[in-house]
């Protein structure tokens, strides 16, 4: 995968900036990738994790910017894309001097990138690169962040749950309908609690014997499964993955009875044919970059001083958004992840547009 994208390219314009960031002293290893400020400074978090290579390190910051611009842009944010991969293992080379040497270069991008947390950081290591930096999300609240993502991820992927079921049934609500929960970490957890308020059957299944424990525990009407292949080929409605990514793929897809996907977990189709299968077994799967939005809009809510009402509000679009593109996709005859990306790149195209309008 390379950075530069031909002049005569006609599709997206491709990344604006990739950052190489090294300091040898620390260990750090690190590359930013802005691939969209049409909206505003590029909001994405870091990813810390072992990469076989620079090649794969490379790789990923470059896909996963691009899918926060489209993310960002649905969540109806100011905000444009961008992500950080720090190349290394976190258990071994963590260290303060290392996170505080990654804020001085977010730093020196001057706002044009602000981070958060990704898989191998966490709250506290958000703290630690404010030191230097400014441009930081997913602190800790004692230091002004919205702490905890998975509350408004939880809400917005219920929200875009009803939004789908609204499209199947005719009606969002989920009462009576059985929904199958992949995965009770943090967000399934909260995501569980409101199908119960909703009045819908949860059946849930998780590795975890603590995430099953909590279940028994807070929720004994919820049905328990030995795993992901017995959850999907349960006889369920919703089908919500919220463990791991690649959740659609060969093998789940055709044994999966629920007419509808929405869950939590990330980049779900395993590959891109996984779509057709989707639509040709008439499941509709609501693109997981739109319902899971909910946590970057919270983390985005601290830009502006954290403030839970006004996130929880702007993360309860998602059900209008989800709306919008399973509309979209009927009327233009194509599947929800097109319709939403049309519409990421009509967003960012009308509205970025803007800035050349001088302002004196
Ligand atoms: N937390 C957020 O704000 C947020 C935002 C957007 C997307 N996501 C995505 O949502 C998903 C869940 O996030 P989380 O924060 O709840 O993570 P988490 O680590 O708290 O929970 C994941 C759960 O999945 C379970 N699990 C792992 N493999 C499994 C398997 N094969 N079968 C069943 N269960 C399995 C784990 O035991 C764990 O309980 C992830 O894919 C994450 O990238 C999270």
């Amino acid at each position: 995968m390379g950075v530069f994208v031909s002049t005569d390219d006609p599709g997206p314009a491709g990344h604006e900036q990739v950052v190489f960031c090294q300091d040898r002293q620390s260990g750090l290893k690190a590359i930013i990738g802005i691939y969209s400020t049409a909206l505003g400074p590029a909001l994405g978090g870091t990813r810390f994790y072992p990469y076989a290579s620079e090649e794969a390190a490379l790789a990923d910051v470059l896909d996963l910017s691009r899918g926060m611009a489209y993310k960002n842009a649905l969540a109806g944010l100011d905000l444009g894309g961008g992500k950080a991969v720090i190349w290394g293992d976190p258990d071994q080379v963590k260290s303060e001097a290392l996170l505080r040497a990654y804020g001085r270069f977010v730093q020196s991008l001057g706002g044009r990138y602000y981070t958060a947390c990704d898989v191998g950081t966490y709250v506290a290591d958000m703290d630690v690169v404010a030191r230097e930096t400014r441009y930081v999300t997913g602190r800790s609240v004692e230091h002004g962040g919205a702490g905890d993502s998975s509350v408004l991820t939880a809400w917005g992927v219920f929200q875009g749950m009803r939004a789908a079921a609204e499209h199947v049934w005719g009606s969002p609500s989920l009462r009576g309908r059985r929904v199958g929960v992949a995965g009770l970490g943090k967000v399934g957890r909260h995501l569980t609690g409101h199908l119960v308020d909703d009045g819908a059957e949860v059946v849930a299944t998780d590795v975890d014997p603590r995430a099953l424990e909590w279940a028994r525990t807070n929720h004994p009407g919820v049905t328990l499964v030995a795993d992901t292949a017995a959850l999907v080929a349960a006889d369920i409605d919703v089908y919500a993955p919220c463990a791991l990514g690649g959740a659609l793929n060969d093998e789940t897809v055709p044994a999966l009875r629920a007419r509808v996907v929405a869950g939590a977990a990330n980049n779900q189709l395993a590959h891109p044919g996984i779509e057709k299968l989707l639509a040709d077994r008439g499941i509709l799967y609501a693109p997981d970059y739109v319902v899971n939005a909910g946590g970057v809009i919270q983390v985005a809510d601290e830009i502006e001083g954290f403030n839970f009402d006004r996130a929880k509000l702007r993360a309860t679009r998602i059900f209008d958004t989800t709306r919008q593109i399973l509309r979209l996709a009927d009327d233009e005859g194509v599947p929800p992840a097109v319709a939403a990306d049309r519409l990421a790149e009509r967003r960012m195209a009308d509205v970025g547009r803007l800035r050349a309008i001088h302002l004196g």
